[in-house]
């Protein structure tokens, strides 16, 4: 294992997925952690991260000072650095002079012959966001990178196995620092890179197995990659001690409901599906407005639950699919509620349960989607791309009816489809139908329709914070066109949306 001590720097959770990149296990703490918990995990390297702050002020974030004398190696990273360079005897100060504070892409030039810097080009680009300097190095240190306008980039002691680097080099911009943050963990802690997504199964699995005992297990299957990933870990590890409730709104995409049927018959679990499409529609009839569908739709997902739960009796565990960015980000300030995005409305009330298992805790989304093929879930589902809780609810503007989801899941699988066979899924993050409610005027044939209209959506996005509208090629979007308007009864014009987020938002409500 190894540890990354966060100090609140933005790049946190990349530097974690640059070392599991590495096929290093690694996790992430808070600098609070007390040091004998961290000693207790037993790493074979820590990296401080970046952080807002600046190491000189008082009541910016410090270490134990016995973590330097422990003998484990330290990778600091910008403020991590600083860090490591005050604790140790150097001085960090802000810097005066404009040229010694820097930001951005920064021509850096390396020492090839300090371990962190091996078998790497002498120089390159180094992506650099500091406002502090260190105006003295500590003793014991040397110097082992510079920039043009700047003396110590990175400083090393390669006998206790410090280093620090005043760049960031988990970020794509900065050249070869992945190779930089490999070299650490293998030529300074001597990692043996065994950290693979199989042994992650086969580890997740027994420990699974060990902590549900003979314990009965209920999981809320929704369909997405996270729920559907737990439910195959738990299928794999404790079988028909599994209850798996997946509730059907009526409002998935074409086909949705039986594919996840189907990618579960593999394993002899209790696989509840509750066609509760009417209940559903019966309780949105006439509702327009965004944030009533949603807060109406995990209201009823909860009663729906509760109700098959109570068939199942008291169970042991209520499994959840909590994800790593979950964990590292509650808790991290809150931003304006701009939608609600929880499918569900919090926990059941009324389910009898002893304790909560969460078996995804410690994975980032692409690790989940890895440990979903490990565990032989097909691409479809393992590849999928997000899908909001409410469904097809907050795709069709206005209120809802059953003729409406039908249209827009019709033409929403065409657009899926042509996509598909035009090869463009793999640039985008994103895509879907929205049925407006707004009719026009259009001739098909002979006579006059008066139809819906419908719009395409298709975004780019690393994060789904802020998404760029994508340019999908022209003579695609015409196929879609044509092929909507001729197949779906009730739509005869079709928009393609060319906003980004901001302004707008990725889904229409
Ligand atoms: P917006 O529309 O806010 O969407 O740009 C960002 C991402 O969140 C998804 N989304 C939701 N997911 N429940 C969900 O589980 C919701 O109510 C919800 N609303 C938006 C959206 O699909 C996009 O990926």
């Amino acid at each position: 294992t190894v540890i990354v001590l966060d100090f609140g720097g933005q790049y946190n959770q990349l530097i974690a997925r640059r070392v599991r990149e590495c096929n290093v296990y690694c996790e992430v703490k808070p600098y609070t952690t007390p040091l004998a918990e961290l000693k207790a995990m037993d790493p074979i390297g820590i990296i401080f991260t970046g952080g807002p702050n600046s190491v000189y002020l008082d009541d910016s974030p410090h270490v134990d000072s016995d973590i330097f004398t422990w003998g484990v190696p330290i990778l600091g990273i910008c403020y991590g650095c600083q860090l490591m360079a005050h604790a140790l005897g150097g001085q960090v100060t802000e810097a005066q002079d404009d040229s010694a504070r820097e930001y951005g892409k920064t021509q850096t030039y390396y020492d090839t012959a300090c371990k962190l810097f091996h078998g790497l080009p002498a120089q390159g680009i180094s992506w650099m966001s500091h406002g502090d300097y260190m105006a003295k190095v500590p003793e014991g240190f040397a110097l082992v990178a510079h920039s043009d306008a700047c003396p110590n980039v990175a400083i090393a002691d390669e006998t206790r196995g410090f280093y620090g680097v005043q760049f960031h080099p988990e970020v794509n911009h900065s050249e070869n620092g992945v190779a930089m943050i490999r070299n650490f963990l293998y030529e300074v802690c001597g990692a043996k890179g065994d950290w693979t997504m199989e042994d992650y199964k086969n580890t997740a699995i027994s420990a699974v197995r060990e902590k549900v005992g003979q314990g009965k297990v209920l999981l809320a299957l929704s369909g997405g990659v996270d729920s559907s990933v737990v439910a195959a870990l738990l299928a794999e590890a404790v079988g028909k001690q599994l209850t798996c409730v997946f509730v059907d709104h009526g409002l998935m995409r074409l086909n949705e409901g039986d594919e996840v049927e189907a990618a579960f018959s593999k394993w002899d679990i209790n696989f509840v599906r509750v066609d509760a499409e009417s209940r559903f529609l019966l309780k949105l009839a006439g509702v327009d407005e965004p944030e009533r569908k949603r807060k109406i739709i995990g209201e009823e997902f909860i009663r729906v639950f509760e109700e098959e739960a109570k068939k199942v009796g008291a169970v042991d565990f209520l499994a959840q699919g909590t994800i790593y960015p979950d964990v590292i980000e509650s808790g991290a300030g809150d931003a304006a509620v701009i939608k609600s995005h929880h499918n569900v409305g919090g926990l059941p009330d009324y389910v009898d349960f002893r304790e909560i298992i969460e078996p995804l805790r410690l994975l980032f989304k692409d690790e989940v989607r890895q440990l979903g093929r490990e565990l032989g879930l097909p691409e479809y589902l393992v590849s999928r791309q997000p899908f909001p809780g409410p469904g097809l609810a907050i795709r069709i503007i206005g209120d809802i009816t059953k003729e409406k989801a039908d249209m827009l899941r019709e033409a929403d699988f065409i657009f899926r489809d042509e996509i598909a066979k035009a090869g463009e899924d793999k640039n985008l993050n994103q895509y879907f139908a929205v049925l407006t409610n707004t009719r026009s005027v259009g001739v098909m044939g002979d006579g006059r329709t008066y139809d819906y209209t419908l719009a395409l959506r298709a975004v780019t996005t690393s994060d789904f914070m802020t998404a760029d509208w994508a340019r999908i090629p022209y003579d695609v979007l015409d196929k879609i066109s044509t092929r909507i308007v001729n197949e779906v009864k009730g739509i005869n014009r079709i928009c393609y949306d060319i906003t980004s987020k901001p302004p707008a938002t990725i889904e229409w409500e």
